[in-house]
């Protein structure tokens, strides 16, 4: 059955104008991801090219989108064509005549003709704009198109002379969210919330990891949603491993579950992280912790709007970070003397943030000219301090193994920011009223 992509596919078009507009001359030869075999005939779940996907709405593997851009850009997509005996098994292909209807190309051509119809594309183009170095299969696929073009040359044709990343421009537009994409990222961050309360209410002492995973799972699908990444679900010591994904061991009730999981939404991403106390009241010690990690998330968020650097909110985190691992005797010395000796990365060892969109680590240079780059409206940012305790002599042993992040989603507004995770619990009390079944 056709899948209904209407929510998906509109501001596509406008985009590739975008682009044109930025390039000006040359040609766009943008492919989306192939299939990666995961073992004998199966494969990964397909997940195609973001840069292309933006580009087109277009989620069928074996694809390219070519550009001729100039005074009237004309937009080309490649495809598979139809086939009912690969259909019969596969699912629905759109084929070239109803991609080009369905994604508004100008042209679209079965992928088989690519290498065919290239050389003559890429003719009398004085640049090609295309990944450059991603895959070393691509870029012999392009040297040979090149070549194509200059066997042409006693023709009269001349081959284009500038081969260019287009990734770079593509990466600067994903920087700054359209309205069609901070809509759906909200509503990414809402089921991502709501898989967290899930969690929150189901957790208890004597069951294993992935069961909260389930539940996790269970919620994003009922919505429509997958994970954005492989949820992180690590109670006790486990909370301490930053990318821990084993997600088996039996859960105590009391110790801290620290999740890391958010959804993909038609492609966007969320990314939420909380920790609580597995079917019980924060104790004492995990409390202390938990409270530092908050006051540092409030505080690095507030940090967000439009004109702060992007290493501003990280630097706010740190310091609110300083003082509490001075206070809790972690560290010893004077705030600005634990920041500047780094000393607070024994326990604080990640930054505090990344853009956030079709990827989980979206597209977008951190830094331009040596500088930060400055957060503007339509820019989404995570903000993700903690504090992970692993046990040590000059460790208070009260303290041990307790390990905490805070993540929410924040989207850059002109007068500050709006967190679209913010359904997604995180005080003392309203936590506490869903680990003991009172919400
Ligand atoms: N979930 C990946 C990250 O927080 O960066
Ligand atoms: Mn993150
Ligand atoms: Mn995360």
């Amino acid at each position: 059955m056709k899948p209904d992509l209407s929510i998906a596919m509109k501001p596509h078009a406008a985009r590739r104008a975008a682009l044109a507009r930025a390039l000006k001359a040359g040609i766009v030869i943008l492919p989306t991801a192939p299939e990666v075999t995961r073992n004998a005939d199966s494969h990964y779940d397909y997940r195609w090219d973001s840069h292309f996907y933006y580009l087109t709405g277009f989620r069928e593997p074996e694809a390219v989108v070519v550009m001729k851009l100039g005074r009237k850009p004309k937009s080309i997509l490649f495809c598979r064509e139809k086939n009912l005996e690969r259909e019969i098994w596969e699912g629905w292909r759109f084929g070239p005549a109803m991609a080009k209807e369905s994604f508004r190309f100008d042209e679209a051509y079965p992928i088989s003709e690519l290498d065919q119809r290239l050389p003559t594309l890429m003719a009398d183009e004085p640049t090609v704009h295309t990944p450059v170095g991603a895959d070393g299969g691509w870029d012999a696929r392009v040297t040979g198109w090149l070549n194509g073009v200059r066997a042409q040359s006693r023709s009269g044709v001349t081959a284009p002379e500038e081969i260019r990343d287009v990734r770079a421009t593509l990466s600067a537009m994903r920087l700054i969210k359209d309205g069609h994409e901070t809509a759906l990222m909200r509503r990414a961050g809402e089921i991502a919330s709501a898989a967290h309360v899930r969690a929150m209410r189901f957790a208890k002492g004597g069951q294993r990891e992935y069961e909260v995973e389930a539940e996790l799972m269970h919620e994003f699908l009922r919505h429509g949603a997958g994970a954005a990444y492989g949820s992180i679900v690590a109670s006790g010591a486990n909370a301490c491993v930053l990318h821990y994904r084993e997600n088996q061991a039996e859960m105590r009730t009391g110790d801290l579950l620290l999740i890391d999981a958010g959804c993909e939404l038609y492609s966007y991403a969320s990314d939420i992280t909380r920790t609580f106390p597995i079917g019980a009241k924060f104790s004492g010690a995990q409390k202390d912790v938990y409270e530092l990690v908050l006051a540092s998330q409030l505080a690095a968020i507030k940090a967000v709007k439009p004109g702060a650097g992007f290493g501003d909110f990280h630097d706010v985190a740190v310091k609110v970070l300083a003082r509490g691992f001075i206070d809790l005797k972690l560290c010893k010395g004077t705030v600005d003397g634990v920041i500047e000796s780094g000393a607070f990365r024994q326990f604080y060892m990640h930054r505090t943030g990344h853009w956030l969109g079709l990827d989980v680590h979206d597209a977008g240079d951190y830094k331009s000219g040596g500088k930060w780059v400055k957060l503007a409206p339509g820019m989404v940012v995570t903000v993700e301090p903690g504090c992970y305790i692993r046990p040590g002599p000059k460790v208070p042993k009260a303290l041990w193994n307790i390990g905490v992040r805070i993540e929410d989603d924040v989207l850059v507004t002109p007068k500050g920011h709006d967190v679209l995770s913010k359904d997604c619990p995180k005080s003392v009390t309203d936590i506490e009223a869903l680990t003991t079944g009172r919400g």
